[in-house]
């Protein structure tokens, strides 16, 4: 006798009523960038990710209300300053363009779950996530008061989430004490938790105008190459009050995801980025694979290895295609 596996594959219903992993829209989270701009109707194409726009706030506003009408369930947003400063103002000033945008979405869509990402890279003339010494290096600690300035400035202009992003020692902890102290003791924070120094972002650093002006980021995002590390790094965010641990980027970190999965009872996310979005898209419209089949055997795939929360820029198109629902 062998072992007849074909027996629960013959018909559709069959194959669904056995699947182990699905995907639906409550699993997915949207990111969209937001521009400073005195302009309106202002859209602007971002070359490297077709389908992907830097848009002012009334673009902004229209958009995001095309896709909560098709069932999206939860964003987050990226800001593009007019000026950029070396000690990042812009994202911790009340008036800053995140700030902006998470005041107006959550008045126009108040079901909408709003999160913010927390990082200074957008905001720096020097593109770098934390202020700089003269001599090019990061500082880490005098980096943390200005990213709890900014997750608290988020959550005052409607943020239901913040998810710092930068990669500082401690920041989940600065950013958990802020937000206490200001009564926000039940927002949660869903840490990029194990962030890699990755090729993958580059799309990302064009859509944000955010590439390091010097150096790189290796001293402060992981090395690709470490599995182990990646267990200190969530075990830290956890110990410092993380409610969700994020992997960035995802397909190529599935073991990751896993790991974290079997050694954490926190939720966990994973981000498909930038670089991940532009090669299905461009492979796609080459005619080289098809492109809806490739997206949706990724997202399943990260889903399977442990993700409990995807953020996607794909989770628009899906959702206005009534892929997911
Ligand atoms: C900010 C930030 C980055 C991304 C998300 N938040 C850029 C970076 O770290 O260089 C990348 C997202 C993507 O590539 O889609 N620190």
């Amino acid at each position: 006798m062998f072992y007849r596996g074909r027996r629960l594959r013959s018909t559709p219903v069959l194959r669904e009523m056995v699947r182990e992993t699905s995907l639906s829209a409550s699993d997915m989270i949207m990111l969209y960038f937001v521009e400073e701009t005195d302009d309106k109707n202002y859209r602007k194409a971002v070359a490297s990710m077709p389908g992907q726009f830097r848009y002012s706030l009334d673009e902004l506003e229209k958009a995001v209300g095309k896709d909560v009408d098709k069932g999206l369930r939860s964003c987050m947003l990226f800001g593009i300053p007019a000026h950029k400063d070396a000690a990042g103002s812009g994202a911790y000033g009340e008036n800053g363009i995140v700030q902006e945008a998470l005041h107006r979405l959550r008045t126009k869509f108040p079901s909408l779950y709003l999160i913010s990402d927390v990082c200074l890279c957008e905001y720096t003339d020097h593109g770098h996530c934390g202020l700089v010494t003269p001599k090019g290096e990061i500082r880490n600690d005098a980096t943390l008061e200005l990213l709890a300035r900014a997750a608290v400035s988020h959550v005052q202009a409607g943020a239901d989430m913040v998810a710092p992003s930068d990669m500082m020692d401690g920041r989940v902890l600065a950013i958990r004490e802020a937000l206490d102290h200001k009564g926000f003791a039940n927002t949660p924070i869903m840490s990029y938790a194990v962030k890699y120094a990755s090729a993958f972002y580059g799309p990302f650093r064009e859509a944000a105008g955010s590439a390091p002006s010097f150096g790189d980021r290796k001293s402060y995002q992981m090395d690709p190459a470490n599995r182990r590390e990646a267990l200190r790094e969530a075990a830290a965010d956890a110990e410092e009050g993380a409610d969700i641990l994020m992997v960035k980027p995802a397909g190529c970190y599935l073991d990751i995801i896993r790991d974290l999965r079997e050694n954490f009872d926190l939720p966990v996310a994973a981000y498909q980025v930038s670089g991940e979005y532009a090669m299905i898209k461009a492979a796609g419209q080459m005619g080289w694979i098809d492109e809806t089949a490739v997206l949706l055997e990724s997202l399943i795939g990260i889903k399977r290895a442990g993700a409990d929360l995807i953020l996607s820029y794909f989770t628009s198109e899906l959702l206005q295609q009534g892929i997911v629902e």
